[in-house]
């Protein structure tokens, strides 16, 4: 059950300069797309790291010590945040990368005729990657959402798994449908034929910080840039995996997972702003309980409770709406329930082709009171 105590919302405002700025103060921003705004303590860390220490971290110097002990940092607290070690936490450019690298590196255990499922409901982040796989002798079995209600059934995926199957690529929430895919459940499953599962937590992620351990997900990637960060993303891995799997990083750093992964070293100073992330959700969990708590994880989930629940008040009106418009066509659940759904709302309508607006922004009326600015794109 979601507490009922209630997101203070001009608390939350005042913590994002753009709501102050002179050019973006009039707008309503609902492009997650291009991710989210950034709060004051990410600003101030990037600057602050620009400003006093932007050299080669880990010497012993001062500048250069504060650089590496400010980048384990944040490394150390998305660990905690996400309830995961910090050498299972690898910081690239984006989820579409760090799912490139992660194919990469996983061919090691594919051999001809296996099989890799993905899904007709992920982006394709977590789609085209895995195709690629085809050229090592993967075959490729799609596990599609049912036309009826837009969800992934479980049932399917039974179906579908043989023991030839490796890897499960699946996303933890849809970007159109906005459904929350019962993730642990498909793990669960998935690991009885030992196969790998990778999750793309882009779509859930904003709503509420994963609890990998809990998910029991083998690999997990979200993008930081929508979680109030830089253009980052993170990537998740099971160390026992990450342990054995190829170095696709310099020679000198053979055997030094995680960072074997990525080819190259993380964007340094956008590392350290991500402790401006942590600064936020702790200030939420200041502002707005007044525990003492000292686990960060039980803050992080307090917190992720206090969004869902403004999400739910604020979303389910316009999901009612849009449901019950005889000339729209909602995609997905028609209310969010318990965090069973993410507010990412998409529809179609019986009368107007979105193609028309294509390279326009539009403005959709939707109430008097309720305007939308959009790309007709969904
Ligand atoms: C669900 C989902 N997965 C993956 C991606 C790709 O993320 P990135 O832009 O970090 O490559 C996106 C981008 O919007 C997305 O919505």
């Amino acid at each position: 059950m979601l507490q009922n105590i209630k997101l203070d919302i001009d608390y939350v405002r005042s913590q994002f300069p753009a709501f102050s700025d002179p050019l973006s103060k009039d707008w309503s921003f609902f492009e997650n797309a291009g991710g989210s705004y950034v709060p004051i303590n990410v600003i101030e860390k990037l600057t602050e790291f620009m400003t006093s220490t932007k050299v080669q971290p880990y010497a012993e110097y001062p500048m250069s010590k504060i650089a590496g002990d400010n980048m384990d940092k944040a490394t150390e607290l998305f660990a905690k945040m996400i309830n995961a070690y910090k050498n299972e936490i690898l910081i690239g450019g984006s989820t579409s990368i760090n799912l490139y690298v992660l194919s990469n590196a996983l061919k090691k255990y594919i051999s001809k005729n296996d099989e890799i499922i993905v899904t007709n409901q992920d982006h394709e982040a977590n789609i085209s990657p895995w195709r690629r796989l085809t050229e090592v002798g993967a075959k490729i079995v799609e596990w599609k959402f049912d036309l009826n209600n837009h969800e992934l059934e479980i049932s399917e995926l039974k179906k579908l798994i043989s023991n030839k199957t490796k890897i499960l690529a699946v996303t933890h929430c849809s970007n159109i449908v906005g459904s929350i895919n019962n993730l642990k459940k498909i793990c669960k499953i998935a690991h009885e034929s030992n196969i790998i599962v990778v999750g793309d937590g882009v779509s859930y992620a904003p709503h509420g910080f994963p609890n990998v351990k809990e998910l029991d997900v083998d690999f997990y990637t979200f993008s930081l840039y929508k979680t109030y960060g830089p253009h980052l993303a993170l990537l998740y891995g099971k160390e026992e995996i990450l342990k054995d799997l190829p170095n696709q990083n310099h020679e000198f750093l053979n055997g030094n997972y995680p960072y074997t992964i990525n080819p190259g070293g993380p964007n340094h100073e956008e590392l350290v702003s991500l402790i401006g992330i942590y600064e936020y959700f702790d200030n939420l969990h200041k502002h707005h309980f007044k525990d003492e708590e000292k686990i960060i994880l039980n803050k992080i989930n307090k917190v992720n409770n206090l969004i869902s629940l403004h999400e739910e008040i604020i979303a389910n009106p316009i999901l009612d709406y849009i449901d019950k418009r005889s000339d729209l066509k909602l995609i997905g659940k028609n209310k969010i329930h318990n965090k069973d759904r993410a507010p990412t709302i998409a529809f179609t309508s019986h009368n107007i082709s979105s193609k028309k607006y294509l390279k326009n922004w539009y403005k959709v009326r939707l109430q008097p009171e309720m305007i939308i600015f959009t790309r007709g794109d969904v």
